[in-house]
């Protein structure tokens, strides 16, 4: 058995799926969670010969609290202690806010900013108490920019910004650190489920794959880093938009997302 266990959410696919791969290389047993339960157990099979680490799995759907409630209350009685909190799952809906599935929209809220905040709630409480851990939550570029026709998301990863920011900082002497990791567009099944395939901003900027964002941010969480922005144009981009008056910000952003029919 591994001296230590990490959750990871949303390793069904993408950049989790990658980050799974890499704590069972470097030695975790691991706890993954996602709706599709046959793609966790497919990855938990790969996992567990490839590695002969432990892995267990667990189909949740992240958008209902009752469903957390359920994963927190299965590896307490299992006596699993998590030492590595990775709070990757998100989605996003790309297209105008009025014209939108208002449950599609409540749905990204819910998972990208309610399941993570809730997540980080029960687990860095038990991580404070034994006085380690280590949580590595998944931001965006967009987290640093509003985001005309992708509002909600935006928005979203701006919350998920700041608040690790500020618990990590909180956190500063328990022997708990929070990484947040800001990738820009990488190749996954993000864009398909959000819509944004074939849109102008994914045609002019430069595609990550997922195995590299996932290296990048485990990186920076092993190195306790407090943000990570995984690729130098990326980077560029986070700056130059703290910089920028924010009117022109938006004018940009506004023509860049705007569907074309
Ligand atoms: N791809 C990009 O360009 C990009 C850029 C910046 C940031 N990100 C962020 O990176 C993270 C990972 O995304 P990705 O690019 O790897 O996309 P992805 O391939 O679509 O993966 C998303 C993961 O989230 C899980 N998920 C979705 N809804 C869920 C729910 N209700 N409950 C539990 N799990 C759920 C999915 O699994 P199931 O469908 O099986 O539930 C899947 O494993 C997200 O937070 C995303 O916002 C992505």
């Amino acid at each position: 058995m591994a001296l230590t266990t990490a959750l990871v959410t949303g390793a069904s696919s993408g950049i989790g799926y990658e980050i799974s791969k890499l704590l069972a290389e470097q030695g975790h047993d691991l706890v993954l969670v996602a709706r599709r339960g046959d793609r966790l157990r497919q990855l938990q099979t790969y996992l567990q010969q490839e590695f002969n680490t432990s892995v267990k799995v667990m189909s949740i759907d992240l958008t209902s609290l009752q469903e957390i409630d359920r994963l927190y209350a299965t590896l307490q009685q299992e006596n699993i202690p998590v030492d590595i909190l990775v709070n990757n799952a998100g989605v996003g809906n790309w297209g105008a806010f009025t014209a939108g599935d208002p449950e599609a929209q409540l749905n990204e809220i819910r998972l990208n900013v309610v399941a993570l905040t809730y997540l980080s709630k029960l687990f860095t409480t038990d991580m404070v108490q034994r006085g380690l851990g280590k949580v590595l939550n998944i931001a965006s570029v967009s987290g640093f920019m509003p985001g005309p026709y992708m509002a909600v998301y935006h928005a979203s990863k701006a919350y998920v910004l700041a608040f690790s920011e500020a618990l990590n900082v909180e956190l500063k002497g328990t022997g708990v650190s929070v990484t947040v990791s800001c990738p820009g567009p990488t190749a996954s099944e993000f864009h398909q489920q959000a819509g944004t395939t074939g849109s102008l901003f994914l045609k002019l900027l430069p595609m990550m794959n997922s195995t590299q964002v996932a290296r990048i941010s485990l990186g920076a969480m092993n190195k306790r880093k407090m943000v990570i922005v995984p690729g130098t144009f990326n980077w560029l981009m986070t700056q130059s938009s703290r910089i920028t008056p924010r009117a022109i910000l938006l004018f940009i952003l506004k023509r860049l997302m705007k569907p074309v029919h």
